[in-house]
């Protein structure tokens, strides 16, 4: 009897922990265990959101715990992953998706200089595509469901100014050839899903001081979140299918 009253106790706090979830809007970011996606969940969970925060290895991810996100094991490029994520979602709302999980490629930390076409690797340029490109799809396939509960489902998939084929070309080969694809990825949902109430966009955050902006970047994640939230929340149907920049202008693809 001692038994099954506890069990029953403990069922009514769950039910009632996953009512008091889902009464605040919900915003799930990959990659958010460092840099930018760790200061998107700082940011949106001091804001009464409620925080899905993804991270590949959540026991380390002790900054992201502490923001007070519920925290999911997701390795982008693992379909396991992904099912394992939607399944452990099932039937719940879902507000945000913020693809925000980035992979720049090694030319960062090997040291032999920029990528160019004598030394690209098919191995490279795949993680890049699994990563950056693929990686937004199928999370996003996954997720529709979770999505289609909100009344103004946002999908926000974060490019960069390198995936503009008016940059100076030769830049960072499998990043900027992958991010160009992501950008095609958020102009064919957009094609898909604007009738059915979502809001697609690509969102460049600016030069950023993270691993992978280096210190060498003008703008701090905490600048350059604190105008991405209030863009990201103000987005109506007419917002769809463009491209963003943190700052609130357009940019051309
Ligand atoms: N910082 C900038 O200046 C800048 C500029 C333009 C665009 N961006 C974009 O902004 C986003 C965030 O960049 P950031 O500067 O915060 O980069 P970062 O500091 O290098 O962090 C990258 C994040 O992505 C995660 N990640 C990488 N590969 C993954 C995978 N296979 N599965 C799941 N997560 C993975 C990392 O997880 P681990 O910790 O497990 O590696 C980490 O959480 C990226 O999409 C990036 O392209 C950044």
């Amino acid at each position: 009897m001692k038994t099954f009253a506890l069990h029953f106790l403990c069922t009514l706090s769950l039910i009632g922990s996953l009512l008091a979830q889902d009464a605040k809007p919900t915003v799930l970011i990959t990659g958010a265990n460092r840099g930018l996606g760790l200061e998107f969940a700082k940011q949106f969970a001091a804001k009464g959101y409620h925080v899905i925060g993804t991270a590949r290895s959540p026991e380390k991810a002790t900054e992201l715990k502490a923001t007070g996100s519920e925290v999911v094991k997701l390795d982008v490029t693992s379909e396991q992953d992904i099912a394992d994520l939607a399944e452990s979602l099932q039937g719940r709302r879902l507000d945000i998706l913020l693809n925000n999980a980035g992979y720049f490629g090694p030319t960062l930390s090997v040291g032999k200089g920029k990528a160019n076409i004598h030394n690209l690797t098919r191995e490279e340029m795949l993680n890049c595509f699994k990563v950056n490109t693929m990686g937004p799809i199928f999370i996003t396939q996954a997720l529709l469901p979770n999505l289609k509960r909100s009344k103004s489902p946002k999908i926000i998939n974060i490019s960069t100014r390198s995936s503009q084929l008016s940059v100076r070309p030769g830049k960072a080969w499998g990043y900027s050839v992958s991010k160009t694809g992501v950008n095609m990825v958020t102009w064919n949902l957009h094609g898909e899903l604007t009738k059915k109430g979502f809001v697609v966009i690509s969102l460049a955050p600016g030069h950023n001081k993270t691993d992978m902006g280096t210190q060498r970047a003008k703008l701090t994640p905490q600048e350059s979140i604190g105008k991405m939230i209030p863009l990201i929340e103000n987005l109506t149907k007419k917002d769809s299918g463009k491209f963003w920049y943190y700052d609130g202008s357009i940019l051309p693809w």
